[in-house]
């Protein structure tokens, strides 16, 4: 759990804190990493939002393991449960300035649905993205 915390510490200005962590992973939320010799290097964590609504909470990758196709697989890995999971369509929020990110999401098929201002700090706006699995 510590290293999954100082990958988000080090990818996102503001960071869900390694407390909030903890309690997510208590609450049973899906928790994927991905592992380099035993030593983290990625990670997803997800929900069912609703029971129609499966929900990317966060994802990130070690920048010294970005464009490895690492954030691929466990977004992959993460859809594909969340798919079984029979929910109708998959959301997230992305910063409206993170054009790395929304440009991994676009690959696989996220559209964008709304903007939220002032979402991260009151600052910057929230994307909104979503996935259709089930018509
Ligand atoms: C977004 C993130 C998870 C992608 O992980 P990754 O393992 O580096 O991504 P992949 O290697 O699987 O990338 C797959 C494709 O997505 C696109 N992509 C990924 N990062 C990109 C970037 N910085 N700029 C443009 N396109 C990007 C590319 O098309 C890439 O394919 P290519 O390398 O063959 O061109 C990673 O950059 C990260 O941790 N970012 C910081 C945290 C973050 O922004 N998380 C998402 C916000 S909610």
């Amino acid at each position: 759990m510590k290293r999954v915390f100082e990958i988000e510490a080090m990818s996102f200005d503001q960071s869900y804190g390694l407390n909030m962590f903890l309690k997510l992973h208590e609450m049973g939320v899906g928790f994927l990493v991905a592992e380099d010799d035993g030593y983290v290097v990625g990670y997803v964590l997800f929900w069912i939002k609703h029971e129609y609504e499966g929900h990317i909470i966060s994802i990130a990758v070690d920048k010294e393991y970005k464009r490895l196709k690492i954030g691929t697989k466990l977004l992959s890995q993460a859809i594909m449960i969340l798919n079984q999971c029979n929910v109708e369509y998959i959301t997230l929020e992305v910063n409206e300035n993170n054009s790395g990110a929304i440009e991994f999401y676009k690959n696989f098929n996220f559209e964008v649905d709304r903007i939220v201002p002032g979402y991260y700090n009151n600052k910057e706006g929230a994307i909104v993205m979503s996935l259709q699995v089930h018509p």
